[in-house]
């Protein structure tokens, strides 16, 4: 099976290996005449990008680099695109890379236009209204991982060096209009980033169909693209060339992203603070504590484990089932299993755990939580404790 193809759900996707040649034309269909590419200074130095820019420039467009920013991007990140998006007068935003250069791109086309500051857009209440729709810049997303999913997703976490929390950026709009997904871009992706941007995927996926939201739609999504990383994501760690594996393991992280419009749960809201805190990898730390959220959370989630152990074609359809498939998976893949080998210890429990409650994740957890959930689960996840 070729596995290409032109999808308008749940945005314009233009997937398929060497597609990344058509970022050109994604770009001028947009209006764009002068992009600004916004992405990683590690990327920024790899042929990749260095040759998207070569193709855009060939084809007229004044295209140029902004690669000012960090692992789990902060305010400055974005001002500073800001400034230089309205420096170099472009007209609209290639976000090109993961996580990190993806959200940074998407806030920068959201802010280039605004008055108030980024944090007045924060994804509460109804927040998003104050945004002058008017003022945001197209983009075109570019993912070089697969995990994140944020280049069909409709936010950007930032963090607030006020209080050093990570902050989810939110506008309908923010939803890039167009997607270019190469798996290609993905081949070189060391196996340890690949498992753990790989595992990012699998908790929006789970998190998402354990959601007690109402949404059929996005878990239907969820669980096919739950059995695409359970059939291609060791492949890709273990084989990083294979491309059919990176093509599957790069529509799955935008399945992911897609099915996480019902809400995530406490991997994210345990995860975001440690990110925030320690600087630690974000698909990383929800691969870590997945397992001990999902014990946290099987009440509530049970039955849900027994429909989702029969679709994976798990040996026995329960929850102990989709437990052991999961500790499998990250021993398989080289994954850690406490937050104390991220550097996490007994004594940050108490003070990640309010910032924990507030997160906008914990509102569709499974269970309620409370602050002392929030540490008890931590101390679970430091200690190792299942
Ligand atoms: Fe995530």
């Amino acid at each position: 099976m070729e596995l290409t193809g032109n999808w308008n759900f749940p945005t314009s996707i233009c997937f398929g290996a060497g597609r990344i040649r058509e970022l050109p034309d994604a770009c001028r269909s947009l209006g764009m005449q002068r992009p600004l590419l916004v992405t990683d200074p590690a990327l920024a130095k790899l042929p990749m990008v260095r040759d998207s820019v070569r193709r855009c420039v060939e084809a007229g467009l004044g295209c140029e680099v902004y690669s000012d920013l960090q692992a789990n991007p902060i305010e400055e990140n974005v001002t500073r695109g800001v400034e230089a998006f309205r420096k170099g007068k472009h007209d609209g935003v290639i976000a090109f890379g993961g996580g990190s250069a993806l959200d940074t791109g998407k806030a920068i086309a959201l802010m280039v236009g605004q008055t108030r500051p980024l944090f007045d857009f924060e994804d509460r209440e109804d927040r998003y209204t104050r945004v002058d729709v008017g003022g945001m810049a197209p983009v075109v997303a570019v993912p070089t991982t697969a995990g994140t999913g944020s280049e069909v997703g409709r936010a950007s976490v930032i963090t607030d060096p006020r209080d050093n929390i990570k902050k989810i950026i939110f506008h309908p709009r923010m939803l890039p209009t167009t997607v270019i997904e190469d798996p290609e871009l993905t081949l070189g992706l060391p196996p340890h980033v690949t498992a753990a941007t790989g595992m990012d995927a699998l908790s929006h996926c789970i998190e998402a169909f354990c959601s007690p939201l109402y949404h059929p739609l996005a878990e239907g999504v969820a669980v096919e693209a739950m059995r695409l990383v359970k059939e291609w994501l060791p492949v890709a760690v273990a084989n990083g060339r294979n491309l059919e594996a990176r093509s599957h393991m790069l529509i799955a992280s935008s399945m992911g992203a897609t099915a996480f419009q019902k809400g995530l749960g406490a991997m994210h809201s345990l995860s975001h603070p440690c990110g925030a805190y320690f600087n630690t990898h974000h698909g990383l730390t929800n691969a870590v504590v997945m397992p001990y959220v999902l014990v946290w959370n099987r009440s509530a989630i049970e039955e849900k484990m027994l429909r989702l152990a029969a679709f994976l074609g798990l040996g026995n359809h329960s929850f102990a089932a989709v437990l052991d498939w999961v500790l499998e998976l990250r021993r398989r893949i080289g994954i850690q299993h406490t937050l104390a080998e991220l550097g996490v210890r007994t004594e940050h429990a108490a003070s990640l755990a309010p910032q924990a409650l507030t997160d906008p994740s914990t509102s569709t957890n499974p269970l309620p939580m409370t602050e002392r959930d929030f540490e008890r689960l931590y101390r679970n996840c430091i200690s190792g404790k299942l």
